[in-house]
C-alpha cells in the first residue's frame, strides 16, 4: 500500500480497514473531496478515473509538484536541514512556483506540531522540548514515499476549488469520498475551515447529488440532525494510542452513505 509522506490531522490511515466495505459500491470515478493528507486516496486502489480535491491551493499545489516535479521536490527535500530560522523564513516568504508554494507545506507539515500547517513548530519556537524542529525528517525516507505517490499519482486529476464544484460535476458512475473538517473544533486544525452554513451546504449539496457518496464525520447532535432522515448513518468507534498520555482512547466518528453495505459494520470494529 503506498503511504502518504504527509501527517495530516485527522488522517484516516489507522482506519482504512474500516472503509473497505464502502469501496465495494461499484463505480467508474472517483472523487475524493477534502483530499487533505491523503491517507484515504494513496491507501485505497485506483479506480478508472481518479479525481482529489482540496480547498487550500497550496495543499493542492502539492499534489501538483509531487505528480510533474518530484525529483525537483526531491532535491529541495535533501538539502534541507530544518531549523526555526528557516521555519520563520519559509512561511513568511512570497513564494511564486508550484514547487517553492508546494515545498512549503510539506516543510510545515513535517516540523509542524501534528501536521498542523497553521501551527507551531515541534518543539516550540523556543526548541525547549526533547522533540526537536527536524525530529520527523528523514530525507531519504521522505523522497522514497515522494517518488511512491508520483507513480500513483499518474494521470490524476487534482483542484483546489469549494467541494460543491466537484460535487455537482456530472459523470457516469461516480463514488465520492467526503472527509470534511469536524463540525466541532475542525477549524482549528486546517488553515482553510467550514462554518455551520457550509456543513449545512454540504449536506444539501449530498442529498440532491446523483452521485453515491461516503461521508466520515466526528459524531454529534449536529451532524446527525443533517444526515439521519435521509441517508445511512454507521456509528463507528476503535481505540487508539495517544502520544503524550501513553493510555489507549477511544475514537469516534459518524461512517455516513446514501447507499447500504452488506457487512454489519460492528463487525469490523472489533479490532483494537
Ligand atoms: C479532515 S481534512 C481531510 C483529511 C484527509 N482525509 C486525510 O486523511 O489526511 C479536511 C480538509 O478539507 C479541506 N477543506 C476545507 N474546506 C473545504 C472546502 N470548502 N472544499 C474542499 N476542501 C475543503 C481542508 O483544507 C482540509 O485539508
Amino acid at each position: 500500500m503506498t503511504k502518504s509522506p504527509l501527517r495530516y490531522p485527522g488522517a484516516k490511515k489507522k482506519v482504512l480497514d474500516r472503509f473497505l466495505p464502502f469501496w465495494k459500491k461499484e463505480h467508474i470515478e472517483y472523487r475524493d473531496v477534502f483530499v487533505g493528507g491523503g491517507s484515504t486516496f494513496f491507501g485505497k486502489p485506483l479506480s478508472t478515473l481518479n479525481w482529489i480535491n482540496d480547498f487550500d491551493s497550496e495543499v493542492a499545489e502539492l499534489y501538483v509538484v509531487m505528480r510533474d516535479q518530484p525529483e525537483e521536490l526531491c532535491e529541495l527535500i535533501m538539502n534541507t536541514i530544518p531549523t526555526v530560522e528557516l521555519w520563520r523564513e519559509i512561511k513568511q516568504q512570497e513564494y511564486q512556483t508550484s514547487l517553492e508554494k508546494g515545498f512549503r507545506t510539506f516543510f510545515l507539515n513535517r516540523t509542524n506540531f501534528s501536521g498542523i500547517l497553521k501551527g507551531n513548530p515541534i518543539g516550540g519556537i523556543n526548541q525547549q522540548s526533547i522533540y526537536k524542529i527536524d525530529c520527523r525528517w528523514n530525507p531519504k525516507a521522505l523522497c522514497d514515499q515522494v517518488r511512491n505517490c508520483h507513480r500513483m499519482l499518474q494521470n490524476i486529476r487534482i483542484t483546489a476549488l469549494d467541494f460543491e464544484e466537484v460535487i455537482q460535476e456530472p459523470g457516469d458512475s461516480v463514488l465520492m469520498y467526503l472527509d470534511p473538517p469536524y463540525y466541532h473544533k475542525g477549524n482549528l486544525l486546517y488553515r482553510v475551515g467550514m462554518s455551520n452554513q457550509d456543513h449545512e451546504r454540504l449536506a444539501r449539496n449530498l442529498q440532491e447529488t446523483n452521485h453515491d457518496f461516503f461521508i466520515t464525520y466526528d459524531d454529534c447532535a449536529e451532524v446527525r440532525g443533517l444526515y439521519e432522515d435521509w441517508a445511512y448513518l454507521y456509528p463507528a468507534s476503535w481505540f487508539y494510542s495517544s502520544s503524550n498520555k501513553k493510555t489507549r482512547e477511544v475514537g469516534k466518528e459518524l461512517f455516513i452513505s446514501n447507499y447500504p453495505i452488506e457487512e454489519q459494520l460492528e463487525m469490523l470494529l472489533l479490532r483494537t
